[in-house]
């Protein structure tokens, strides 16, 4: 299957971009693996026809709108995203009209027709910056993650209106849960992504994106791990520290894993035969594209891509 896959991709000059919560097969066959950010970037640089999007359907649709005339595929057209559906276009809508003197700052996970409707894109990589780019006066609405947004506003002293929105995986990470594996190996540093709830986060060490918590283990002297994340992470985690230790917080007591349900539904088979007849492809309407490509350029213009 690999090989299989290797070749259509040489012959159709094709690219995989995969983020660190995809199984570990599909992150090893990609050519690149990033956080949000970096697959966004990563997206407008390449020069392939096509992009096989290894992640969910909201970080294929921001790939099509960097780059409309490139066909763009995702393996599993279900691989959705809780955050992005916790926010919809028309309730934001109405909150525009009911606020309009908000600007609106809005996390990467959500919908393409959510991202028509704002000022401005961020990720967990880059949202201090994007927040800290507005006027300390200026009233800011941010959606749709209340847990990152607090986060923010904790950090930033900003006082952002949040959207009642979480990440389903991150946010069911109980600070119990956490504090139970601290006391098993006590020596081991608490490490966390911003979608975890404020219990979680207030436990943690070092707070980053996926990317961010990557380069934190390999640089730090630590020498073991409790990670508040999605499952898929340490496989790379391994790979850059091989000697250290990595305990990855469950949401339940049954595994020892922490799995996205939407992100896990791509396989080496969906991500070959998707290569193999070209679907299932992201199809936006031009008016969508030239809408939602605003506050993604925006955000690209104030975190500048940075080159790994
Ligand atoms: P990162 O930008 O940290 O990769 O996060 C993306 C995401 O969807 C986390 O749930």
């Amino acid at each position: 299957m690999i090989s299989k896959i290797n070749r259509l991709k040489k012959e159709k000059s094709a690219v995989i971009l995969a983020h660190y919560y995809q199984t570990a097969d599909i992150q090893d066959l990609a050519d690149f693996i990033g956080d949000s950010l970096e697959l966004a970037q990563k997206a407008k640089e390449t020069e392939a026809d096509i992009i096989v999007f290894a992640g969910v359907h909201f970080m294929a649709e921001t790939a099509k709108i960097l780059n409309p005339s490139k066909k763009i595929l995702l393996p599993d057209l279900e691989a959705g995203c809780s955050l992005s559906d916790s926010c919809r276009a028309e309730d934001l809508e109405k909150a525009k009209e009911e606020y309009p003197d908000r600007k609106i700052i809005a996390y990467a996970n959500c919908s393409a027709a959510v991202k028509e409707l704002v000022d401005i894109t961020c990720t967990s990589g880059n949202a201090v910056k994007i927040v800290e780019s507005f006027a300390p006066d200026q009233r800011l609405l941010f959606v749709p993650d209340k847990n990152l947004g607090g986060y923010i506003n904790r950090i930033t002293g900003r006082n952002m209106d949040l959207w009642d929105g979480s990440c389903a995986i991150h946010d069911m990470l109980s600070a119990e849960n956490v504090l139970a594996l601290a006391r098993q190996h006590p020596e081991a540093k608490i490490i966390a992504h911003p979608e975890c709830n404020p219990a979680v986060l207030a436990l943690a060490k070092f707070i980053g994106s996926t990317s961010a918590m990557l380069r934190h283990i390999s640089s730090d002297s630590g020498q073991s791990y409790i990670v508040a994340t999605e499952t898929g992470i340490t496989h790379q985690m391994k790979k850059a520290a091989p000697n250290k230790t990595f305990y990855i917080v469950s949401n339940d007591q049954t595994c020892a894993c922490n799995d996205c349900p939407h992100m896990k539904k791509n396989t080496i088979e969906k991500l070959y035969t998707c290569l193999r007849d070209e679907t299932p492809e992201i199809i936006l309407s031009p008016q969508t594209i030239e809408r939602a490509r605003k506050p993604i350029e925006a955000m690209l213009a104030v975190a500048p891509p940075v080159p790994r």
